[in-house]
């Protein structure tokens, strides 16, 4: 692995999934705070919309499985999200932790002088606006003395509308698979970053994504020898749900 002062993109060689989703309650703002104590220079979070378009921190379509809510995410205003308790589902000191907006969410990451990594994970039929919506916010507060948010889809409608509304912007392309037109894909969409799922990475592909000029970002790395053998290969960023496990393993 290179050098972490040369990584591209100011990554960092580690970046706490979700915040540091074995250790906190993921997506919250003490899951952030968690990645930080535990090593990881970068976060990653996933961004959806309320009804009401405000983009918050959330994984799922739904908001039974990290929140004492019910239903979709997507029916749901932001007052009805910010009721809610995101915390308590994950362990008892975590109660009162909130569903983040993402506007909180990016304040306090840069308050921490972490990088981010911006998910942008629409509800189906909201891909365009979902990625605008998180643009404005980060435009609005993102210092710029940061490296500049990584934002990333698996849909590439969301993609194609954070190139078209903020080319300043790098953008990373996720692939679950060793999608056969990734780099067809990533050079129409302006990407910098290539985003594959680290179950599908070899060697050989890893050295296609430098030697094409773009950095690479891993997920879900949380086996300290898959992180050693993708360091080795050359990952610039492995995303991991476990930093204090990862950062000692590649260091
Ligand atoms: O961004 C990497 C990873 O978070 C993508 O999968 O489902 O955990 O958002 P998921
Ligand atoms: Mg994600």
């Amino acid at each position: 692995m290179r050098d972490a002062g040369a990584l591209p993109l100011g990554l960092t060689r580690v970046a706490g999934h979700r915040g540091a989703k074995l250790r906190a309650p993921e997506n919250t703002l003490a899951g952030f705070k968690a990645a930080k104590r535990l090593g990881a220079g970068w976060v990653e979070l996933d961004a959806k919309l309320t009804r009401d378009g405000i983009p918050v921190v959330i994984h799922d379509e739904t908001l039974e499985r990290t929140t004492d809510g019910a239903g979709r995410v997507g029916s749901a205003t932001l007052a009805e999200i910010r009721r809610l308790d995101a915390g308590r589902w994950f362990a008892p000191e975590f109660a009162g932790e909130k569903v983040p907006t993402l506007e909180e969410a990016l304040r306090l990451i840069a308050a921490e002088g972490m990088g981010v990594n911006v998910e942008i994970k629409p509800c189906p039929g909201r891909e365009r606006e979902t990625a605008e919506a998180s643009i404005r916010v980060i435009r609005a507060i993102w210092p710029r003395t940061l490296p500049a948010p990584i934002v990333s889809s698996f849909k590439r409608a969301s993609l194609e509308a954070a190139q078209a509304a903020a080319p300043e912007l790098p953008l990373g392309l996720l692939l679950e698979e060793h999608e056969a037109d990734w780099r067809e894909a990533a050079e129409r969409l302006g990407c910098k970053a290539i985003h594959p799922n680290w179950s599908a990475l070899t060697a050989g592909w890893v050295a296609e994504i430098r030697q094409a000029g773009y950095a690479s970002v891993t997920w879900t790395v949380n086996d300290p020898e898959a992180a050693r053998r993708l360091a080795g290969w050359g990952v610039d960023c492995l995303i991991t749900d476990a930093p204090d496990l990862i950062v000692p393993a590649i260091g």
